[in-house]
Parts: structure tokens; C-alpha cells; sequence
């Protein structure tokens, strides 16, 4: 990477790459992005949204470092990241003759980014990708840690491989454009990592998101760095999610799956909304099981909705019964031998994963949510 210094790096030996963060990083995108560009050309794949919203700038920063942008413009959306989009971006990407030496640049929001990172991985057999994220929930989570994929009929992100970007790069300027509800949504994942494990950045959360979601350069600046180098902590100590530290980063998200089902992955509900709702449900379940301080799970909720987020599924129209959702929910992909694990809590700033919740506790658990919520 030239003309910049990353921020961190997500250390995995020789697949090991830089994140940049940087406002002002899409006006120098040409110089960073040189390296990856055969015959200064490069494919850049993005939504119709975030082509409006940033298209011009991002071509016109790789202009000024001497790269044309080949551009796929994919329609905006989680109803995108399935098989026939996925067919069709690779078709687009053949004919433009992708090789396997070149590299994508993913410019978007976890969609994007999820789709493109999985087209990259089969495309002859593994081209490179380089995630360019343009949402706060890609910026703080998806587009780091190489996790790729579509949904199908049986759930979310079923299918899809690990595919590490070559590098990341984010400008959080392109918050600007971002819809309040995408922010607000983002922002869910972006706490995820103060509940985790960094009570202090719930702290800060605490006072400085509504700064963040209003504007703060300084505030966006400082939460996503603090995520960024939590998440790329994480990855690099447990890469494929195998049975380690990173598991945590699913907190609310075998709830939020369940409730995404039942919405058909519309934006009737969006992801960071449904992680919101399970995030409240999980401290919620961990308070009634003895695991976490009751006046933590209180405060978690609090939090959440003082930012405009669900907190359970009434707030987005779901009714579905306990048993339902419960059923949903061992179909999650973290269950093993139809025994879910779900990411529970000791505390703010504490995440466990329990596997000593059954279909019926959970079912009974989500009723009584359900029938508080009236
Ligand atoms: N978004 C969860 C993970 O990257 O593992």
C-alpha cells in the first residue's frame, strides 16, 4: 500500500493485510490503490445507492492516481446477496475479463461487500478483493475478517467461504451520505464490541454516540478505530471462527437471524436493527439466567433505544411465536448436533458463549418477551 499508513493490520502470517482509516482516504484512493490496478484499470463493483452517493468521488480519487474504474452497479439491498446475483456478478466479472492475479474492489455496505468477496473467492479459482466499506456496520465488522457469502432458503449467509481482503480501506467522510437508519443500524455493531469486551467504550458510547450519529467527524473517527482494532484483534487470534474468540462477534446474532427469517430479509428489518433486538434479548436471557447483573441488561436496552434501535421483535412488527423463533434459531450454522450456541453475557463488557440453552427455554424465554411487549 502506498501513499498512506494503515491504521492496523489484521496480522495472519502471509495473508496478513493493513486497514486504512482516514477521512479524506477516497481523495488519495488512485495512490493507494495503484499497486492492484493492472494497466491502471480495476473493477469496482458497488450498489446503485452508494454509487450515487459516492461513486463520482471514489472514480475521481482513482483518476487522480492515473486508474480508470470499471464499474458493476448492483441493485441495493439484502434481497441481492443470493445465488442469481451472485451468477450474474460473476458472469459481469468474466466478461471484463477479471483475472485470477487481479484484484475486485468491493465499494459498499456488507451486501456488497459479502457478495464480492464471495464472487472474488471461486472466481478462477480465488481472485483478490479489496473491501472498500462504505457503511458504518461494514466499516466496524464486515468488511474485516474475510467472512463472505449469500443467503439462501434455510437462512442467512448459509453459503459463502473465508476470503481475506488484501487490504481495507475506509473513509469515514462517507458517513455523510449514509441514510440515518443504515447509520443508526450500523451503530448496533458498532456498540457490539463495547458489550463484548471494552466496558469503557460502552462508556463512551454512552456519552459520545449521539455526537456520532449527528455527525462528529471526531466521534466517528474514534468509534470506528476502536472497533477496527477490536475486530482485527479478534480475527487475528481465531480466523475461521473456530471455536475461539471471535464466536463473541455473533452477540444478538442467532436472535437477529431468526428475526431477519421472519422479515425474508427485507428492510422491513435491517441486519444491524435485528443484532440490536438480539443484543437486548441476549442480556436480557443471560440477567434471567443468573449470568449478568439485571441492572446491565436494563442499561444495554436503555442504551439501544435511546439510539433509535429496536429492542425487541414487536418494535419490528414480529409476532412469530416463541417456538417459532426457537426453531429458526437451531438452524442457526453455529449449531452443532442441533445444540445452539448462543453468545450470552456476565456483564457489559463481558460476552460468553452457552450452549446450556434448550429449544424449550428459549421458546418459553421469547414468549414471555413477547406476551411484556403486549
Ligand atoms: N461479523 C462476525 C465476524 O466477522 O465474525
Amino acid at each position: 500500500m502506498s501513499g498512506a499508513h494503515p491504521t492496523d493490520i489484521v496480522v495472519l502470517g502471509e495473508r496478513s493485510y493493513p486497514v486504512l482509516v482516514e477521512a479524506g482516504a477516497f481523495e488519495q484512493a488512485g495512490a493507494i490503490l495503484k499497486p492492484y490496478a493492472r494497466g491502471g484499470r480495476i473493477v469496482v463493483v458497488t450498489d446503485r445507492d452508494v454509487f450515487q452517493a459516492q461513486g463520482a468521488r471514489f472514480a475521481a480519487g482513482l483518476e487522480r492516481g492515473g486508474i480508470t474504474a470499471d464499474g458493476i452497479v448492483v441493485a441495493p439491498g439484502e434481497g441481492t446477496k443470493d445465488w442469481s446475483h451472485l451468477a450474474r456478478l460473476i458472469d459481469d466479472l468474466l466478461a471484463r475479463g477479471v483475472e485470477r492475479g487481479d484484484h475486485i474492489v468491493a465499494l459498499g455496505g456488507g451486501v456488497v461487500g459479502d457478495l464480492t468477496g464471495f464472487a472474488a473467492s471461486i472466481l478462477k479459482r480465488g481472485c483478490g478483493v479489496i473491501q472498500v466499506p462504505t457503511s458504518l456496520l461494514a466499516m466496524v465488522d464486515s468488511a474485516i475478517g474475510g467472512k463472505t457469502g449469500i443467503n439462501v432458503a434455510a437462512g442467512k449467509n448459509l453459503v459463502g467461504t473465508f476470503h481475506q481482503p488484501t487490504l481495507v480501506l475506509i473513509d469515514p467522510s462517507c458517513l455523510d451520505t449514509l441514510p440515518e437508519r443504515q447509520l443508526r443500524a450500523g451503530y448496533a455493531e458498532a456498540v457490539k464490541y463495547a458489550l463484548i469486551g471494552d466496558p469503557a467504550f460502552f462508556d463512551w458510547c454512552e456519552r459520545h454516540s449521539g455526537a456520532l450519529l449527528a455527525g462528529d467527524a471526531q466521534a466517528r473517527l474514534r468509534a470506528i478505530r476502536t472497533c477496527v482494532a477490536a475486530k482485527a484483534a479478534i480475527v487475528a487470534q481465531d480466523e475461521r471462527d473456530a471455536g475461539g474468540r471471535r464466536a463473541l462477534l455473533n452477540l444478538g446474532h442467532s436472535f437477529g437471524h431468526a428475526l431477519e427469517a421472519e422479515t425474508g430479509y427485507s428492510d422491513a428489518l435491517l441486519h444491524g436493527e435485528a443484532v440490536a433486538i438480539g443484543m437486548a434479548l441476549a442480556f436480557r436471557l443471560a440477567a434471567q439466567r443468573g449470568l449478568c447483573p439485571p441492572g446491565d441488561a436494563e442499561r444495554v436496552e436503555r442504551h439501544l433505544a435511546a439510539m433509535g434501535l429496536p429492542t425487541r421483535p414487536s418494535h419490528a412488527g414480529i409476532n412469530a411465536s416463541g417456538a417459532a423463533l426457537a426453531e429458526r434459531m437451531r438452524h442457526d450454522k453455529k449449531a452443532q448436533g442441533g445444540i445452539l450456541t448462543l453468545v450470552l453475557a456476565n456483564g457489559i463488557g463481558s460476552a460468553c458463549t452457552d450452549r446450556s440453552v434448550t429449544p424449550d427455554e428459549l421458546a418459553a424465554f421469547l414468549d414471555e418477551v413477547q406476551a411484556a411487549s403486549g
